[in-house]
């Protein structure tokens, strides 16, 4: 799936003259390794087959006027007036973009275009990632600004947490910004380095439960806390660890008594699932999907069980995928209270999958209506030459 690039270049024309430039960025489905980026951990994610592009011209002076055309709307504002719209407004992702460049130091220049994406939205597969890493690459792409790759990535990072209220981690605009045509990457988020995965042939699909992820983000920033009051109880034990990242099971069961249960349980998902993070990097560099779907199926039931992030809707969907004959795992991806799930199966299983979601997921959740597609691994953003 690609969006239709020739047609985006059409509608640029439809509204602005000159010809654009194509500046775009994909989502992200996280193979294993949730809610561990911000425990200075590993995490497993691949870029999507599925984008947001900006096809836009510079102008001569500090404004932008942009169109989405996913959402029919248009606005207009200068560079020099960064006053934010109200919260979750798309036109917030820009700005904190160009206010994050500008206060590095870079000169961003006005311009105008259309915007439209492909993923769906606010739909698990950080959609806000990819629009964020599209304004960056556009900011940067048409002022020949040239950040170091790695600061670039903590810059959209810092304008998506400063737009959203989110302490997100790194994830997601890492993936943005790096992925690669099937493959994944093994991001090491203390170091910032990455590895790429080959991934042995399977079938990844996304089902969108559709429930609103109106809890994420007071659920989310808790969790965070959580982390980081565990990691300072066990660094009063360990002197050393300054993350969950630093610490094994049994360092964790030391310290059991002077942990909060709670706090305990979200600290044992964190240190389980760094350590599949590994164990699924070596199943599929030796390409045993079975042993991979199994460390699938292990990370949801700790998301549901210690973490506390799954829901009625995505522990539905995964119930129905795991039943699938040709299915070799499933979980919730991201970061939980709704969003996604992803399976990872065999091309004939998709199908089956999707007649299976269809039939059991309106009787188990009859207010929803998932969406199930088939995704690959991608290449993260660029411009489109
Ligand atoms: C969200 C955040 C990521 C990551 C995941 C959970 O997608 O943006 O940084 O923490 O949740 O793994």
């Amino acid at each position: 799936m690609a969006l239709d690039y020739a047609a985006l270049r059409a509608e640029f024309r439809q509204h602005f003259s000159g010809q654009p430039r194509l500046f775009r960025a994909p989502g992200r489905v996280n193979l294993i390794g949730e809610h561990t980026d911000y425990n200075d951990g590993y995490v497993l994610p691949a870029a999507m087959d599925r984008e947001v592009c900006f096809a836009v011209a510079p102008r001569a002076d500090r404004q932008v006027r942009l169109r989405a055309l996913n959402l029919d709307q248009q606005e207009t504002f200068s560079l020099d007036q960064l006053a934010w719209q109200p919260k979750a407004h798309w036109t917030n992702y820009i700005k904190s973009m160009a206010h994050q460049l500008e206060a590095e130091g870079y000169r961003c220049v006005g311009f105008e275009g259309v915007i439209r994406g492909d993923l769906p939205i606010g739909g698990g597969v950080s959609s806000s990632s990819a629009f964020t890493a599209a304004a960056a690459t556009a900011l940067c792409g048409l002022a020949d600004l040239k950040p170091d790759e790695t600061r670039l990535v903590q810059l959209i990072l810092a304008a998506e947490n400063a737009a959203t209220g989110l302490r997100g981690g790194i994830m997601d605009q890492y993936t943005a910004c790096r992925g690669r045509r099937d493959r994944a990457l093994l991001i090491d988020c203390r170091t910032l380095a990455h590895r790429l995965v080959t991934l042995p042939p399977m079938t990844l699909v996304v089902a969108d439960s559709k429930k609103d992820r109106s809890l994420a983000e007071s659920g989310y920033n808790e969790r965070r806390g959580q982390c980081e009051a565990g990691a300072k109880v066990i660094a009063g034990r360990y002197p050393w660890v300054r993350a969950l990242r630093d610490v094994n099971l049994d360092m964790l069961a030391a310290c059991r008594g002077e942990l909060d249960e709670i706090v305990y349980r979200r600290c044992r998902h964190v240190i389980a699932e760094n350590a599949r993070v590994g164990q699924a990097v070596s199943v599929l560099e030796q390409g045993d999907l079975h042993a991979f779907g199994l460390l699938l199926n292990l990370s949801h039931v700790s998301l549901r069980d210690d973490y506390g992030v799954s829901c009625t809707e995505l522990d539905a969907l995964v119930e129905i995928a795991w039943q699938v004959p040709g299915v070799y795992g499933a979980r919730m991806v991201g970061a939980g209270f709704g969003g996604c799930i992803l399976a990872a199966c065999e091309a004939s299983a998709v199908e089956l999958l999707q007649a299976a979601i269809a039939a059991q997921y309106p009787q188990r959740c009859p207010q929803f209506a998932a969406e199930v597609y088939a995704t690959s691994a991608g290449d993260g953003a660029g411009e489109v030459l």
